[in-house]
């Protein structure tokens, strides 16, 4: 089942029930000011944290779902409604939302009355504006109220979900010339609030919520919309509430427009302090802003220009192919959540909360390789900021807070796979742009001045601080866990029941990941690549991998597919000799991404265990079987029910790597099938049973061992979507920068006859046509560039602002 439809033309998905299975979010914003939105308007804003300057409140986990927005009420003489269906949930006439590219227009009709709001954050600036448009059909004419609807969080969510002895007393807010200025906090910091304004004439205002709602009331009805008539209530501690009032009398066939701008305003710092015992706030600079956003021609050239910027950041990789899904998604959603993921690493959607989880060091670093080639300039920036949280030991903060940019000592380090993602993050950006300048930057370690050391010698740490933390087997330690956050091995208790820890304490046992070990051969060939494009002598690097996948095959190898780890205790993890976790999917992804056993045959015979043991039609699995009771010496993983999550579920992370196995190996048609089978344009047609968004990735697919297996959770923030976006366009369709030039090499379905594609690639542009005989399994690739043969499958780096023409064909 359905709930919408895809408008690929205007880039928009579009959902035509507001009832969705769960809220099918957007994002607002691309910079520093951000939001998510929900069909129905729900959601919440934030300047750059979204824990520490949270602009509006939301409610997770709520009943109903989806409380807190951007709400408007319309009214006319006999009843009230919200255009948006929430918060009062009237069956509407016709109801439409769009979500496309940093935008939602939200369009319904009810009693002969349109409304249309559009909202989206303008490029540069700290603002969000919303722009309703309302339509009288009637025959006669109609006076109408509308109310705008926000609450503000008192910055702070942590704070400000919790502290209530004390936020009870915080919350201030100004009203200067119907402007709605929240500024708690601004006493003891005096640079920061936020502002709501409304571009009509108002009949009212209220900033108190109680007021608004009236008590014991919620959303649904507030008494303010009730009785048509705002308080003009002023919010004294408690919650600070924005509500403008706006009365318009529409003739039959009239439209008019209200607009309002939410925004963050931050005093530059040398204006940071205000005269003492100033009780007002410096707003000069707000109100400019607000007179600019209200004005309708600001408002049009600015939507215009979010526009023109998606076009030229999709520009940097078209593809037409044979298959719908596949063109969709790489083409427009694919590479839009790549920019998300990017952003917000895993801190802001629907399942997390803003609050707990900053930039993550091996989340942000893969979440580079989908964004990359579209702002190359911010990738740069973000690898910097990530190695400047890296540890003298090479170890590495798991995450760190993106206002501070200081690593987080609440989480701490001690997942051994961290520093390695580094390599595999800055070898992509190093693939893409041709800039080996960054390997020289400065940068410090732990953030602390004078520490600073070359990139390059931080990612030679990196690889060091694997080699330096070997277990009895010769294989990489795993610390408190390895991409699997769950697999945490060092965790023994004598006494029953007792919890396991994810401590840093669990750094210190002697378990072995041969994921990590996989992960280093790969790293150490990336980095003998860099080394041999600065002049450097690789050997050592070199010899590294090589002795690394030595290992691998020694005591990694389980005869039929790559074993996971040794626990603790000396035991095999991921083997046929376990009872419950015998075959896990990481590290036959990992181990034949690093080109473990691909000359001796094991790479393949791993990839066909993984079809027969792990392959389910909605994607693959994490591990079989899955664990039936909580295991202290495995951790959290066996915490989950099985076939959720890394019990089991399919973790859809992983699934990509084997995309990119398969390719590897040759065989297009498997690396297209787990494509197609986790693609969420793809899967549509299952809108009921997959429940997520349709248009991006989610993190994780019920497996076949859970009641509800093919049900989606976690959509939008998951290294899925950059991981699918590298395996289809550099795998799959085999379009992939190398350090040389660019690659063409694809592997595609034996039904194909081709695809085309325009890539730019370090300032030029390749029209790449790919041709091949349909029903051939075919891979080997004759270039022509320009005219001229190319030996060796790599495109030379052209001329910036040149175009190729560029013919490959696959016999
Ligand atoms: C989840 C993991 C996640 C980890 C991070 C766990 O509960 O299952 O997927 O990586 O939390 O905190
Ligand atoms: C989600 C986390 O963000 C990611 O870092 C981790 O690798 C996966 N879960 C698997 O545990």
């Amino acid at each position: 089942m359905r709930f919408g439809h895809f408008d690929d033309e205007r880039r928009e998905y579009v959902i035509d029930r507001p009832d969705t299975p769960l809220p099918w979010i957007n994002y607002l914003g691309t910079e520093a000011y951000f939001g998510i939105i929900s069909n129905t308007a729900g959601g919440y804003s934030f300047y750059r944290d979204a824990r520490l300057r949270r602009l509006t409140r939301y409610r997770y986990n709520n009943a109903p779902m989806d409380l807190g927005g951007r709400y408007l009420y319309l009214r006319d003489e006999e009843t009230f409604w919200s255009p948006t269906w929430q918060p009062t949930q009237t069956e509407l006439d016709d109801y439409e939302c769009r979500h496309g590219l940093s935008y939602t227009r939200i369009a319904s009709r009810y009693r002969g009355i349109r409304a249309e709001t559009l909202y989206f954050v303008p490029l540069g600036e700290t603002l969000e504006v919303w722009r309703l448009k309302v339509t009288n059909e009637r025959d006669t004419a109609v006076t109408l109220s509308a109310f705008s609807s926000i609450e503000f969080c008192l910055w702070d969510a942590q704070d400000d979900a919790t502290n209530y002895q004390r936020n009870f007393s915080t919350g201030q807010v100004e009203v200067v010339d119907g402007v709605i200025y929240h500024k708690t906090e601004y006493r003891e910091r005096r640079d920061h609030f936020a502002y709501f304004a409304c571009g009509e004439p108002l009949a009212g205002f209220d900033t108190a919520r109680e007021a608004f709602l009236g008590p014991y009331r919620s959303w649904d009805r507030p008494l303010v919309v009730e009785r048509g008539e705002s308080t003009g209530s002023i919010a004294h501690g408690w919650q600070p509430h924005g509500s403008h009032h706006v009365k318009l009398t529409l003739q039959p066939g009239e439209t008019r427009e209200i607009g309002f701008v939410l925004g963050y305003w931050e005093n530059p710092r040398d204006a940071k302090f205000d005269p003492p015992g100033s009780q007002t706030i410096n707003k000069a600079g707000a109100q400019a802003k607000i007179a600019e956003w209200l004005d309708q021609a600001t408002v049009d050239a600015g939507f215009a220009a979010l526009a023109a910027r998606w076009e030229e950041l999709l520009g940097g990789l078209r593809v037409q192919t044979p298959d719908t899904d596949t063109d969709r998604m790489v083409n427009i959603w694919n590479a839009y959540q790549n920019m998300v993921t990017f952003n917000m690493s895993r801190s802001t959607s629907l399942y997390e909360s803003g609050i707990g989880r900053g930039m993550g060091f091996r989340d942000s670093n893969q979440d580079l390789l989908g964004f990359v080639h579209m702002i190359p300039e911010r990738a740069r920036e973000r690898i910097l900021d990530i190695a400047a949280t890296q540890l003298p030991t090479g170890g590495a903060y798991h995450q760190y807070q993106p206002l501070t940019k200081r690593g987080n000592n609440d989480i701490g380090s001690g997942f051994n796979d961290d520093p390695l993602w580094l390599i595999l993050g800055v070898s992509a950006y190093v693939k893409e742009t041709g800039d080996l300048s960054i390997l020289d930057e400065p940068v410090p370690f732990d953030n602390a001045p004078g520490s600073e050391q070359s990139l390059y010698e931080h990612l030679k740490l990196s690889l060091r601080y694997t080699l330096e933390r070997l277990g009895p087997h010769g294989l990489p330690l795993i610390g408190r866990a390895d991409w699997n956050d769950c697999l945490n091995l060092n965790c023994f208790s004598d006494t029953p029941g007792e919890p396991f820890q994810t401590t840093e304490n669990a750094t210190g046992g002697v378990a072995e990941s041969v994921f990590i070990a996989g992960q280093f051969v790969l790293a150490a060939k990336e980095l003998a690549g860099l080394a041999l494009q600065k002049g450097d002598d690789p050997t050592g690097y070199q010899n590294a991998a090589e002795k690394m996948a030595g290992t691998i095959a020694e005591h990694g190898w389980d005869g039929a597919w790559f074993r996971r780890a040794y626990d603790f205790h000396g035991n095999v993890i991921g083997s046929a000799s376990n009872d419950e976790g015998q075959i896990f999917i990481e590290p036959q992804g990992m181990c034949v991404m690093g080109g473990v056993g691909l000359e001796d045959g094991t790479a393949a015979r791993a990839l066909t265990s993984v079809r027969e043991r792990l392959a389910t039609p909605h994607g693959i699995v994490l591990q079989q079987p899955a664990f039936s009771s909580y295991r202290i010496e495995l951790g959290e993983i066996s915490s989950y029910p099985p076939g959720y999550k890394e019990n089991a579920g399919i973790f859809c992370h992983t699934n990509p790597w084997l995309m990119i196995a398969e390719a590897m190996v040759g065989n297009g048609d498997g690396a297209f099938d787990y494509y197609k089978r986790i693609n969420p344009s793809a899967r549509e047609e299952l809108g009921d049973l997959h429940r997520c968004e349709p248009y991006v990735y989610a993190q994780m697919i019920a497996g076949r061992d859970a009641p509800t297996h093919g049900e989606a959770k976690n959509s939008w923030l998951t290294g899925t979507a950059a991981w699918n976006y590298a395996a289809v366009t550099q795998w799959i369709l085999g379009i992939r920068p190398e350090l040389s030039g660019l690659r063409i090499a694809p592997v595609i379905p034996a039904a194909w006859s081709g695809f085309s594609a325009v890539r730019r690639f370090r300032g030029a542009t390749y029209e790449i046509t790919v041709h091949k005989e349909p029903g051939a399994a075919a891979t080997r690739c004759r270039l022509v560039a320009d005219g001229v043969p190319v030996e060796g499958g790599v495109l030379p780096v052209a001329p910036a602002g040149t175009t190729v023409q560029v013919e490959a064909h696959l016999s």
